[in-house]
């Protein structure tokens, strides 16, 4: 099937940039000897997990369904094949779910000292068995951030990670690593600076010799680097993490979500109506910002469409909307050279990342299919919803 002919609204996974995003990422972590890991919360399209797992090192979780995830579609198609790793870290742990994620994980990182030693009767079996690798998120307490508090994991208050001046001098026990991720779609230098500041201010956890005892053997970045985006400063990156492995002997983990599918996808809509207002016309969409794209409004940002501008930029400029009865559920005003009728198909793109794992039927809104465009053009699709899958939920 043409892309022209499928189903609308749909997202579109473009298969190609897909690929050349993990050559990229693939090419990195050959150069560097850094492991770099899915963060599945960014894309979590299965189906390509197998695809997923022939270039990176593993997978990371937000919890138990994740971790389920990545252990059914990428970690058994590859069984034999390949050494995938399944990383978690949540910052609380629920009693019900520690037992499963010890036995399908191989690292877990902890928030704080209380969950750390709450849980640790479940997790040191498995380290002492040398199955799990157990680790603590810090918090560097330096913000390379600016206007977005929501994605700020180092703004004043905020829950995530342990400040240095609450870790002892000692890793406690069965501790093998450090976790801190502050970043969000930023460059290398802003990771180049995070990681001199936690190099000065916990260099008591760095060890002085390769395996030195009650030291960490290993260390995990984060995600937020833009990797894969053509300004990024690859070669500072892999010159980072050389330093990193030569000067301790210890492992690094990148656990990116939006760099392994930046701009791998699209979302495609149908014009349904167009409504006179006294400012621009309004399209009536068959997808809506609130359902299928949160981020539009929850970060917020403007989506990216193909063949537009700016209001007022090209001749004929819209409001695009959805069928949704929220009077803001709005993506935002663009001006295209044609005029737009109903029938028309919009796209819009760099719609892989926090789409399909975000959306939501608010006002019964059906979700969009997801399909794959395969490498010949050729589009797929992988899955359809219907009204079940708004029922089951409520
Ligand atoms: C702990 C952690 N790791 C990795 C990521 C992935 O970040 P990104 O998709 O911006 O690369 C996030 C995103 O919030 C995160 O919280």
């Amino acid at each position: 099937m043409k892309i022209s002919e499928i189903t609308t609204p749909a997202y579109v996974i473009d298969e190609k940039k897909l690929k050349e995003n993990l050559e990229i990422l693939s090419y990195v972590q050959k150069e560097s000897g850094a492991k770099i890991l899915l963060a599945q919360k960014a894309f979590s399209a299965y189906k390509t997990y197998p695809m997923i797992g022939e270039y990176l090192s593993g997978a990371t979780a937000s919890g138990l369904y994740e971790a389920r995830l990545a252990k059914e579609e990428m970690i058994e198609p590859l069984k034999g094949k390949r050494k995938i790793e399944n990383h978690v870290f949540e910052p609380a742990f629920n009693d019900d779910e520690i037992k499963e994620l010890c036995e399908i994980c191989d690292h877990m990182v902890f928030n704080s000292l209380t969950q750390l030693e709450h849980h640790r009767e479940v997790w040191e079996k498995n380290v002492k068995n040398g199955r799990l690798f157990v680790g603590l998120r810090i918090n560097p307490e330096y913000s390379t951030q600016e206007g977005h508090e929501i994605y700020d994991p180092c703004a004043s208050g905020s829950r995530l990670g342990i400040r240095n001046a609450d870790l002892g001098d000692k890793l406690p026990k069965g501790v093998s690593g450090l976790h801190f991720h502050t970043l969000c779609e930023q460059g290398f230098e802003p990771l180049e600076k995070t990681f001199l500041e936690v190099e000065s201010s916990f260099k008591r956890f760095f060890p002085t010799r390769k395996g030195e005892e009650g030291k960490i053997k290993w260390i995990n970045l984060g995600g937020g680097h833009h990797i894969t985006k053509e300004d990024y400063d690859r070669e500072g990156l892999i010159k980072l993490v050389k330093r990193i492995k030569d000067t301790y002997g210890i492992e690094v983990y990148l656990e990116p979500g939006e760099a392994i599918a930046l701009d791998a996808g699209l979302l495609v809509t149908t014009v349904m109506d167009i409504v006179k207002t006294e400012k621009y016309p309004v399209l009536i969409l068959d997808t809506s910002a609130a359902c299928h794209m949160p981020d539009v409004l929850e970060m917020p940002y403007r989506p990216p469409l193909r063949d537009s501008g700016e209001a007022g930029e090209l001749a004929n400029t819209y409001r695009l909307s959805s069928r949704t009865c929220l009077a803001g559920d709005i993506i935002g005003d663009y001006s295209f050279d044609k005029e737009i009728g109903i029938g028309d198909r919009l796209y819009f793109e760099d719609m892989a990342i926090y789409s399909m794992v975000k959306n939501n039927t608010f006002n019964g809104m059906p979700l969009p299919d997801i399909d794959i465009m395969h490498e010949d053009g050729e589009v797929e699709v992988l899955k359809r919803f219907g009204y079940d899958d708004f029922k089951m939920r409520l």
